[in-house]
């Protein structure tokens, strides 16, 4: 094979990536274009191991030994991952992603200056001013997205939950990531000062790895969505810098999508929840100063909902973490059925930032054969909130608190589905606990709201029994 040849392989997967990013934008096209995405990644990966030097066997055996191990773990990860797990899965993978890049800018550079591979001039510094890009994007991916990940898992106990608080972020760690990116930029300009001494890169490893850290740690609660999108993007434009530092065209195509697309799903999710991303990254929403007050409601039972729901017109479903956590999106789905048997009309509501990934609803109830046509989004649900006899909100919490339309506490200024709206509203969760952004829910005490408390499963399957006894 020439030049030509490889070039021809990575044009085809690059046209295979883009195909997949287009059908990846519907849930019904969305698994071919997983399917082409992976086969685009199969197609490089072929086309790169093709292109080495056989002749040098210990470095062939390594990449074998390399993708193998990777695999495996990929696979047996896959395999294992709960629904509810995928989220902090996915921050991993992100994280992974921009360690690889950067791993490879790092060999990269290392091995230039041990063999005295110093280019001169304007060259040097194009190549020097990459290898710190990719470092610093790509060290501050995998932190941030090893920080990102424990606060979605809720905290290891050793370290205690500190860094879980949506809010722990003083005015002055503003200026403290300040200090670091100049120091960072220092460190760039002074590898091309010096560019054999490696000292300079491995402090701007150190500090990007710090100033990853420091981005994520003061952000949560609800407005996890926006940064786990934007280290999505990040890994990709770390992978782009990297093609750039080694001559990689289907890394810097590749790279620059997962940039580009993990932006745009950034600006979705800022609209979502009603944020300026630059609010996000460099303020603290202040913590619900509210007085924490004990209060009570008496649960209801699945035969007094049945009977609430006998007879009425119009239900809306609105589904959330809790769905995800017990996997009730089948009984879900039966009493839908059960309802619409009976004349009534039935739409889910669907929150953009519900459960716990973008599409977390919409995959789950796509799972348990809900048409997509019945999926309908927060403004147009919005609309129709008054005409609605029972909106039964099903593990979902934070979308459906009204104090989100205060301007106080971490859930301000985000648009809800406005469950409230509705006659009766029937919430299935366990308890009068708060949602991921700590937030306390007044609706839960009105007097229209009724509570059934318990597991997702077992009171959608208790409410079915009833429904279907009634
Ligand atoms: P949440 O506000 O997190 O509330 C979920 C509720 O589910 C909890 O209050 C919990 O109450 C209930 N629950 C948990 N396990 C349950 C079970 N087995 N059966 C029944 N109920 C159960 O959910 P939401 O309304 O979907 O909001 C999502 C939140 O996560 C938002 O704040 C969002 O910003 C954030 N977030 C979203 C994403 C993405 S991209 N979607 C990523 C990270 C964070 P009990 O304990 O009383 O049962």
């Amino acid at each position: 094979m020439d030049l030509a040849m490889w070039d021809v392989g990575y044009l085809v997967a690059s046209i295979l990536f883009i195909m997949g990013l287009k059908k990846l934008g519907h849930p019904r096209t969305a698994p071919t274009g997983n399917l082409y995405g992976a086969t685009g990644m199969l197609v490089a990966v072929v086309v790169t191991i093709a292109q080495m030097n056989f002749g040098n066997v210990d470095n062939f055996i390594l990449i074998i030994a390399g993708l193998s191990t990777g695999g495996i773990i990929g696979y047996v990860m896959a395999i294992r991952v709960q629904m509810t797990g995928m989220p902090e899965m996915v921050a991993l993978f992100n994280g992974f992603g921009g360690a690889a890049s950067a791993l490879v800018a790092a060999s990269e550079v290392f091995r230039r200056i041990n063999s005295g591979e110093i280019p001169a001039g304007l060259e040097l510094q194009v190549a020097w001013i990459a290898i710190g890009l990719s470092a610093l994007v790509g060290w501050m991916t995998l932190t941030g997205s090893l920080l990102a990940m424990m606060k979605l898992k809720g905290g290891v106990e050793i370290f205690g939950t500190w860094y879980r608080t949506p809010t722990w972020g003083p005015e002055w760690l503003n200026y403290v990531k300040g200090i670091f990116l100049i120091g960072i930029v220092g460190l760039i300009y002074m590898t091309m000062e010096e560019p054999e001494n490696s000292t300079y890169v491995i402090g701007i490893i150190a500090l990007s790895c710090i100033l990853g850290i420091l981005f994520v740690l003061p952000i949560g609660g609800a407005d996890m969505p926006v940064v786990v999108s934007l280290l999505n993007s990040l890994s990709g434009i770390a992978a782009a810098f990297t093609g750039f530092i080694i001559g990689n065209n289907v890394l810097i195509i590749a790279g620059s999508m997962v940039g580009a697309a993990g932006l745009i799903l950034t600006n979705i999710m800022c609209k979502a929840m009603n944020r300026q991303l630059i609010d996000v990254l460099f303020k603290s929403f202040g913590g619900s100063d509210k007085e924490q007050v004990t209060r009570t409601k008496v649960g209801s039972d699945p035969e007094e909902v049945a009977m609430i729901c006998d007879g009425i017109s119009k239900c809306v479903i609105i589904p959330g973490y809790g769905m995800a956590v017990s996997q009730c999106q089948h009984q879900v789905r039966e009493f839908a059925d059960i309802l619409e048997e009976n004349g009534c009309e039935v739409k889910y509501g669907i929150h953009p930032v519900a459960g716990r990934m973008p599409g977390h609803m919409n995959v789950l109830l796509a799972e348990a054969s809900v048409p997509y046509e019945k999926l309908i989004e927060m403004e147009e649900i919005n609309s129709e909130m008054s005409d609605c006899d029972v909106a039964l909100v099903v593990g979902a919490n934070d979308t459906v608190n009204p104090a989100a339309r205060t301007g106080e506490g971490p859930l301000a200024g985000m648009p809800i589905i406005d469950a409230d709206k509705a006659r009766v509203v029937v919430f299935v969760k366990r308890s009068l606990s708060v949602g991921y952004a700590g937030v306390d829910n007044d609706l839960f005490y009105d007097d229209k709201t009724m509570m059934l408390f318990g597991d997702g499963k077992k009171m959608m399957t208790e409410l079915l029994s009833a429904m279907k006894e009634s």
